[in-house]
């Protein structure tokens, strides 16, 4: 596995790959992996030959007072885990090398990007929609996975994969948990024993959600409002976001019908942390 910081570097490792046929896997990341991202590698290997990992804390999708600067960066560990689920090639480019000074462009996708953490992290999607579209022209991949963990995010990326019909193929991939059931995130590590503890209360409220509903409750607000009680009895919680929505386009849904999202935002301690159930009802 090779590691390679510039986008001459990396255009010219898959110019290479490709002349032998292969297709290409793409798995963007901010690096700081765990098992979530290590699956994204694992299937993106076995889906395509060649496999590049990029790893880059992005400035433009944290707003301010956010954590861009303490976010936790460690590339030696990381290239040892990205290499053993397969990965090819780590990009891992500087900040001056993604935006140099005269950097202008950026990339909008309206509507689905102001709900959900649109609303608490604003400019944050543009962000991402930026630096996910850099990062499709440089690496060229006929395939990029990401995880449903994030899914607004991945609805936002597929929409603007469709808009701008851009020749690439989105791959959600289903979100790693822990054993207890706290979703994987670089961001737990943050978390102090007792917190660690309280944010049991995102899966535990999302799987008994999924029972409910199982049982027959198919009223949105009801269900909405049980869950934002659960959260409020755990001390060290403070929500910002249960919502119940169209798991396409994220508008909120009376009736809990179709293809359902149940995605919620909540902080623990300083922590912001997302977790999310998708269902076909
Ligand atoms: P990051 O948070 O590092 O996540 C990289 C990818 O790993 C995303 O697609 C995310 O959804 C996925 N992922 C994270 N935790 C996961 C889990 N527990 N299970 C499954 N997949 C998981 O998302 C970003 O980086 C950035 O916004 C990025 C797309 C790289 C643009 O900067």
């Amino acid at each position: 596995m090779k590691i390679v910081e510039t986008v001459e570097q990396v255009r010219a490792e898959v110019a290479k790959a490709r002349k032998g046929g292969n297709k290409i896997g793409f798995v963007p990341t901010m690096g700081y992996l765990h098992e979530g991202h290590a699956s994204l590698i694992r299937r993106a290997k076995e889906e395509n030959e060649f496999v590049v990992v990029s790893i880059f804390v992005n400035p433009t999708q944290f707003g301010v007072g956010e954590d861009f600067e303490t976010y936790p960066r460690d590339l030696a560990r990381d290239s040892d885990i990205a290499e053993q689920a397969g990965a090819n090639v780590i990009f891992h480019p500087t900040v001056k090398e993604m935006y140099p000074s005269e950097y202008k462009t950026y990339i909008e996708v309206e509507d689905i990007t102001a709900k959900l953490c649109g609303t608490s992290r604003p400019g944050h999607f543009r962000g991402v929609t930026t630096i996910v579209s850099k990062l499709f022209h440089m690496v060229k991949a006929d395939r990029a996975y990401f995880g449903q963990k994030d899914a607004q995010q991945v609805a936002v990326i597929q929409q603007m994969v469709r808009d701008l019909n851009m020749d690439i193929e989105i791959i959600p991939c289903a979100i790693v948990r822990e054993a207890d059931g706290l979703a994987m995130s670089s961001r737990n590590t943050y978390l102090s024993p007792a917190e660690r503890k309280a944010a049991l209360i995102l899966s535990q409220s999302l799987f008994q959600s999924e029972e409910m509903i199982k049982n027959g409750e198919l009223d949105a607000r009801k269900l909405r409002n049980w869950i934002k009680e659960k959260i409020q009895c755990e001390p060290l919680a403070k929500i910002d976001y249960v919502e119940i929505v169209n798991g396409v386009n994220l508008e909120e849904i009376e009736e809990i019908k179709g293809d359902v999202l149940i995605a919620l935002a909540v902080k623990i301690g300083k922590t912001r942390l997302i977790d999310n159930i998708r269902l076909e009802v």
